[in-house]
């Protein structure tokens, strides 16, 4: 902040309290000490803040002390809001991107606070914007807000508003040590019976999405696979449309059989290379044909992003064997396996104790794995299990892979399994986190995994689960991981989501074909963590945008639902064909961000038939008319515009694009003729 704006700032802080010592009486160390500036004002942690979009304030405490609000966990700490070493009794402490909307029925007068980042976090790397919005327009900015500068004084005039919202951004640079407070908030009224009440953002109308199921027959994405000659291959076309649908291949690689009925294709690849493989769809409602490229070769899975589901954000602990059956009828169910979703993923809380020799066995909730892995197999779909590098997994009670690690990998392989989270979690019992975090030492447990799983007969696609430290974007490939989470755990509220997503600039010159950042599981449709399922608590644009972003980042699209109960929505979020193939574009080239506009951004990526795939975002608190220039993106001339969410050609624009994106929303485009 400039000398300028915070000399302003000070005279309107002096300004605010004078004029609330004038009116109500009270003196400024009093209002700080928890005495109310007038007889009207209301503090806003008085309120119901149980509709804060963005992770719920704690009242009349700093936003520290661990994450909460997860089962299981205790709560944190209270620790008092304290900026500049004065504790305020009242207050809200929050973290960034929270967003407080409070209706004022036009019976404000002013809203007063003290606005910084905790003391606590004087130190740390926080950066935020205090900003008060009036009837949709921004009436306060603090500007930029780094940890360790002196809170602003916020005095805003509320005369006839009718809704005030509340809003702490994340400087633009992620939300790490964002720990900031309102410190003595509140709001004056215009008398002491008028009372301001949370409302909840303004509902935006919901976004038009296509339908994913057409009657004629389509052939969808991905559109190359990869297997290791000599080991078991297995790949369902992954092909919509009315049935019954019949395939046929031309030029099937040497080993492999198709089934023309069901599209699945099995076998071992004999010898490596490249196959193009042509696929004819045919169906009562027509016919559909293109490529398939088979890969043979050593280390040739995942080429496109992995798709599919995992037990973890809907299941977590409480996960079952019928769960996962469920989960794999419902991906050919609902028809999100004809859109290329794959694997049904087991997370942590499937294994049992070690037996006599030491081979780990599934726990009562797993009767069978070999049994579950061939159900999963008969459907054409791929299978996943968990385990780490340490004593123990992510749940502790559970035993994970240290010092078994060739025999777990030969068990799982034995069960059938075709993926393997492998979780970081109690390695730092064997590498503590503080100490010897060196490279080689977390390389180590990857690389000994990657060397176990090359010597099986079996393909494994590699998940890696690090985070916390050591940039694991810049050496997950390295280490022969094919994905590798770049982001603590993600939960279904705007923040987390939105904070993961667009923290991810310049990550994308890790990814490529066989190797994917992974920015976690999707939390959109019915959700649980192991408790009540309940609806994601993302709007719709908010999915949107989610999907979008993922899309766009190449990051895995693993769904955490429980897809027995999607919706007619959820459904067509995530099996929209055409925004699919641009996650699963064969080239594999991941988008970066390509312009930014204090919230709105613009992230792009170039695809295989040479046109672009382009996101305009709005993370604003309000809609904003946004534009792509068409020499931001490499392009010139005259360029058609397509609407991959709702699959509609919006027609041939000159040198840019323009519109009107709605709050926390997207519009995901595709631009360009294709060349190729
Ligand atoms: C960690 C991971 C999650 C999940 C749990 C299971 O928290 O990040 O994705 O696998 O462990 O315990």
């Amino acid at each position: 902040m400039t000398r300028i704006r915070r000399v302003i700032h000070a005279a309107l802080a002096v300004l605010a309290i004078v004029t609330l010592a004038r009116r109500g009486s009270a003196q400024d160390a009093a209002w700080l000490s928890g005495v109310r500036p007038t007889a009207n004002a209301i503090w806003v942690d008085s309120l119901d803040l149980s509709k804060t979009i963005g992770r719920e304030p704690r009242p009349g405490q700093a936003a520290i002390g661990g994450r909460g609000g997860r089962a299981g966990q205790p709560a944190p700490a209270p620790t008092p809001i304290t900026l500049d070493g004065t504790v305020y009794q009242h207050g809200l402490g929050v973290t960034s991107n929270a967003e407080l909307w409070i209706d004022l029925g036009g019976k404000a007068k002013r809203f007063v606070a003290v606005g910084g980042i905790d003391d606590a976090r004087k130190t740390g790397r926080g950066s935020v914007t205090f900003e008060v919005w009036v009837d949709g327009r921004k009436r306060f900015d603090s500007g930029l807000l780094k940890a360790g500068q002196p809170a602003v004084p916020i005095n805003v005039d509320l005369s006839g508003a009718k809704r005030v919202a509340l809003f702490v951004g994340d400087g633009g640079d992620g939300t790490t040590d964002d720990i900031a407070d309102w410190g003595g908030a509140a709001i004056v009224m215009t008398d002491n019976t008028a009372h301001p009440v949370t409302t909840g953002a303004p509902v935006d109308p919901p976004p038009v999405v296509a339908s994913s199921a057409t009657a004629a027959p389509s052939l969808n994405s991905p559109r190359i696979t990869g297997s290791t000659p000599g080991r078991p291959f297995l790949f369902r076309i992954p092909a919509s449309g009315a049935g019954p649908l019949k395939f046929a291949a031309k030029n099937l690689a040497a080993g492999l059989t198709l089934d023309v009925t069901t599209g699945i294709i099995t076998g071992a690849l004999t010898r490596a290379g490249t196959t193009p493989v042509d696929v004819t769809v045919t169906g009562p409602k027509g016919k559909a044909t293109g490529t398939i490229t088979i890969v043979g070769s050593q280390h040739s899975l995942a080429l496109t992003p992995p798709l599919g589901w995992n037990s973890w954000n809907v299941w977590g602990g409480a996960v079952t064997d019928a769960e996962v059956r469920a989960a794999a009828d419902a991906l050919v169910k609902t028809g999100l396996a004809a859109q290329g979703y794959t694997y049904v993923n087991i997370d942590d809380a499937w294994e049992g104790p070690r037996d006599a020799n030491g081979e780990i066995t599934s726990n009562e909730k797993f009767p069978d794995m070999k049994a579950l892995a061939d159900y999963v197999h008969g459907k054409g779909l791929k299978i996943g299990i968990y385990s780490g590098p340490g004593p123990r997994t992510c749940q502790q009670r559970f035993a994970a892979s240290y010092q078994h690690e060739m025999q777990d990998a030969k068990t799982w392989a034995k069960w059938g399994f075709d993926y393997i989270k492998y979780d970081w979690c109690s390695y730092s019992d064997i590498e503590p986190k503080n100490g010897n975090a060196e490279l080689p030492a977390l390389q180590k447990p990857y690389l000994l995994l990657r060397a176990v799983l090359d010597g099986l007969d079996r393909d494994f696609v590699y998940s890696l689960c690090q985070y916390g430290w050591g940039s694991v974007w810049t050496w997950g490939a390295e280490v022969g991981g094919n994905l590798w989470r770049v982001t603590g755990d993600i939960t279904d509220t705007w923040a987390s989501m939105s904070g993961i997503g667009f923290a991810q600039t310049d990550h994308e010159q890790f990814a490529g074909p066989g190797h994917w950042n992974d920015t976690d599981m999707l939390v959109v449709g019915k959700l649980g963590w192991g408790g009540t399922l309940r609806d994601t608590k993302l709007t719709p644009n908010e999915q949107l945008v989610h999907i979008s972003l993922w899309s766009l980042q190449a990051a895995p699209l693993i769904i955490g639902a429980d897809l027995s109960q999607a919706d007619e929505f959820t459904i067509n979020l995530l099996g929209n064909p055409e925004v699919l193939a641009v996650n699963q574009d064969p080239l594999g080239k991941a988008a970066g961000r390509t312009t930014r506009n204090g919230r709105t951004e613009v992230w792009s990526r170039p695809l295989s038939d040479g046109t672009r795939a382009v996101g305009l975002f709005n993370r604003d608190l309000v809609a904003q008319t946004m534009t792509v220039k068409w020499s931001d993106l490499g392009l010139a001339g005259s360029q058609p515009v397509r609407d991959l969410w709702q699959h509609k050609d919006l027609g041939a624009k000159s040198d840019a694009f323009s519109v009107v994106v709605p709050r926390h929303g997207v519009v995901l485009v595709k631009i360009g003729r294709p060349t190729r």
